[in-house]
């Protein structure tokens, strides 16, 4: 699907903006663009939540959803919601509120970990990695001697560093003492190498607008055993009702057997639109990991041809489908964003707690091609001189 897809769902974006002028390249960390055939599913009808058609679609999308995360084992759920609401589902559902956690930061995403965390009366404590850098395995290591904690709460790629964890290393600590991991892979699944099975991820977390290119509204989950055992087994009163995947089990195991079950309406479209963007994921194959790397390489050489430093300092760290740059010396990450827009792409300012002003986000994740990095490169390039001249 790779060439094609990324072609047709460009020209689809183009017809849509034709009413009010060319429309910006977004190389935004999401929502990401949607293939044509992904787009169609959104504008149907809604179907009843009964019907056998939009049952044996739900069940496809659990059932595709394992192979693009790596597992065969691990229960699939598909919950309506934003990411956040997904980590907070895991969290509430997983996590006995009076036993501490452990949270590894790469960056905002595991300060929001930390802070959902404090929200639901669980003690954490955060280890956090250097700013661009990744974790310290030798100090995880050490954290998880220190002191018994029921979970380790992980970002797999973090948007706001441009950092990939390295998940099966941190998994198998965790499991050395005792503890669960959970995995926060909405910016990584479908851009990144994910093997649930494999690592051994007791709960691993996406949501469709970021690499998966389909429909927000939606987070997925996939628990293994362990982490299913603890759904049934919960000696404590899990915080919340709507989110709570206790609640989603039973649903979740009749929805698979292609079997009407009740818990919350599903949104049907979004439901068709991620069976679809998935359906072209595992068309796709092992080819979109390498499809990532390979647009990520041509943006980076690009970058430093221009110049331009990463924040994410160890090229080994570097995620497939976000790079996070440092702004040149003196120029404020908002007004290069905004200088970029006028040459038409669209970029985002930095996200990272400490380094927002001077850090610039470019997404590349899901249908982009190498013309969309080009022309992100070539705007950047652009919007960089003029920035020169009126400093000048
Ligand atoms: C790594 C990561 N986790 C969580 C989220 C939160 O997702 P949402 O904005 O859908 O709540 C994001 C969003 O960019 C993200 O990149």
């Amino acid at each position: 699907m790779t060439a094609t897809a990324g072609r047709d769902a460009g020209s689809a974006a183009r017809h849509e903006s034709d009413a009010v002028g060319p429309a910006p390249l977004a190389m935004v960390v999401g929502p990401t663009r949607l293939a044509p055939s992904v787009l169609r599913r959104l504008a149907d009808q809604p179907p009843p939540i009964t019907d056998r058609r939009f049952l044996a679609e739900f069940r496809e999308a659990l059932e595709l959803l394992r192979p693009v995360l790596g597992t065969t084992a691990a229960e699939t759920f598909l919950v309506p919601g934003s990411g956040t609401a997904g980590m907070e589902s895991l969290a509430a559902s997983l996590l006995d509120p009076a036993r501490p956690v452990l949270v590894l930061s790469t960056g905002m995403w595991g300060e929001r970990w930390h802070e959902l965390c404090t929200g639901l009366g669980l003690p954490s404590r955060v280890l956090r990695a250097a700013p661009g850098h990744g974790l310290d395995l030798d100090e995880v290591a050490a954290c998880l001697r220190d002191r018994p904690y029921q979970a380790v709460l992980l970002t797999h790629v973090d948007s706001s560093s441009g950092v990939r964890a390295d998940v099966a290393t941190v998994t198998a600590l965790a499991h050395r003492h005792g503890a669960l991991s959970l995995v926060d892979g909405i910016a990584a699944a479908g851009a990144e190498e994910v093997r649930q099975d494999d690592w051994d991820v007791d709960a691993y977390l996406t949501s469709p607008p970021k690499a998966l290119s389909g429909p927000g509204g939606l987070f997925l989950v996939a628990l293994r055993a362990a982490a299913v055992d603890v759904l049934t087994d919960r000696g404590w009163t899990p915080r919340g009702y709507s989110l709570d995947l206790g609640r989603w089990l039973p649903v979740t195991r009749t929805l698979a057997a292609g079997d009407f079950a009740y818990f919350q309406t599903p949104p049907g479209a979004l439901v068709s639109a991620l069976a679809e963007s998935l359906r072209l994921i595992v068309a796709e194959g092992p080819e979109r990991i390498r499809r990532h790397e390979t647009l990520a390489v041509r943006l980076r050489t690009g970058l430093a041809a221009a110049d331009l430093r990463l924040f994410t300092a160890d090229a080994a760290d570097r995620a497939h489908g976000v790079t996070v740059l440092r702004t040149p010396a003196g120029v404020d990450a908002a007004r290069l964003v905004a200088a970029v827009e006028r040459h038409g792409v669209v970029l985002q300012a930095g996200t990272y707690p400490t380094a927002a002003r001077r850090t610039v986000r470019i997404g590349h994740l899901g249908n982009h091609t190498a013309a969309d990095v080009d022309r992100t490169l070539a705007a950047l390039t652009a919007a960089l001189a003029e920035t020169a001249r009126a400093e000048a």
